[in-house]
């Protein structure tokens, strides 16, 4: 993969500043720091989570607390580190009290995001949870029936694969969830090869991609944590040291099942707020 040319970086760079000056919504009241996204801009993976939480916004980076830790591990189980993808959310404020993003701030920031996948034109995009795989699909199914489904997509111009997978929070306190993410995250290479060879053929007219029919070998152990997280206060990832470990069935095409609920995020970093509990609490998630 060819590093990203020099325009893009400072179309990047300035984007970038242009988000961290953001007064587009109410949030950049309450913000301590904007959470623009980090990574490789030339890289064919991108992640979108939700919006940052309490050590995202204290220090201006994505997915650096708990949930990032479980990401990061997810992602040296396919052989990749978080320097070789590109890591952005759909609010780059966060909401105070971790609340829901409202439709108004989602509808603010849309752009910035849109701007960041015409610069970085990445093959795949892995939404995580409800609101970046709505936005992204432009579809109100919930993560719940939609994950590990690749959809063909064509955003800011650029023809994607969009690929939803729970998020990681949610997972961290939801071991069927974890096991279900794992899955999910281990079939990321096989979408990638096959979105890459043909970046030529747009990705809306290449057959759809299917989830593998045989059994991956399992990657290897997941890197320890890194340090500088655990020096920025982040705790021990509680449920889940090795990601892995779980051997893939073959999965059936079909249908997707219908199910009633899709969990939310929540953001296990978060100091509980009494006034006003976090997501996860109010969905019984801890
Ligand atoms: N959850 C998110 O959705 N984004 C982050 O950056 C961190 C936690």
């Amino acid at each position: 993969m060819p590093p990203a040319t020099d325009d893009v970086v400072a179309a990047l760079a300035a984007l970038h500043a242009e988000i961290e000056a953001c007064t587009r919504c109410e949030l950049h009241e309450t913000r301590s720091r904007a959470v623009p996204g980090e990574g490789d801009p030339a890289s064919d993976l991108m992640f979108v989570g939700e919006a940052p939480g309490y050590h995202e916004d204290q220090q201006g980076r994505p997915f650096v607390g708990q949930a990032g830790k479980l990401l990061e591990q997810l992602l040296a189980g396919i052989g990749l580190t978080r320097q070789q993808v590109f890591i952005a959310n759909v609010l780059k404020s966060r909401p105070p009290n971790n609340r829901d993003p409202r439709p108004d701030e989602i509808a603010a920031c849309q752009p910035y995001l849109w701007r960041q996948i015409e610069l970085i034109r990445p093959k795949v995009i892995c939404t995580l949870g409800n609101h970046a795989t709505k936005l992204l699909t432009g579809n109100p199914a919930g993560i719940t029936r939609v994950h590990g489904h690749p959809q063909a997509a064509e955003i800011g111009g650029v023809k994607l694969y969009l690929y939803p997978i729970f998020h990681p929070a949610a997972a961290l306190y939801t071991p069927a969830m974890l096991t279900t993410l794992k899955e999910d995250f281990l079939r990321l290479p096989e979408l990638l090869a096959h979105a890459a060879p043909g970046a030529e053929q747009p990705a809306a007219e290449r057959p759809a991609w299917r989830p593998p029919e045989r059994r991956l070998e399992p990657a290897p152990p997941a890197e320890p944590a890194q340090p500088e997280l655990a020096a920025a206060g982040g705790d021990p990832v509680p449920a889940a040291p090795t990601v892995p470990a779980v051997p893939l069935e073959p999965t059936p095409a079909g249908p997707i099942a219908a199910t009633a609920d899709d969990p939310a995020t929540a953001d296990p970093d978060d100091p509980p707020s009494p006034a006003a509990p976090g997501k996860a609490e109010q969905l019984g998630l801890f």
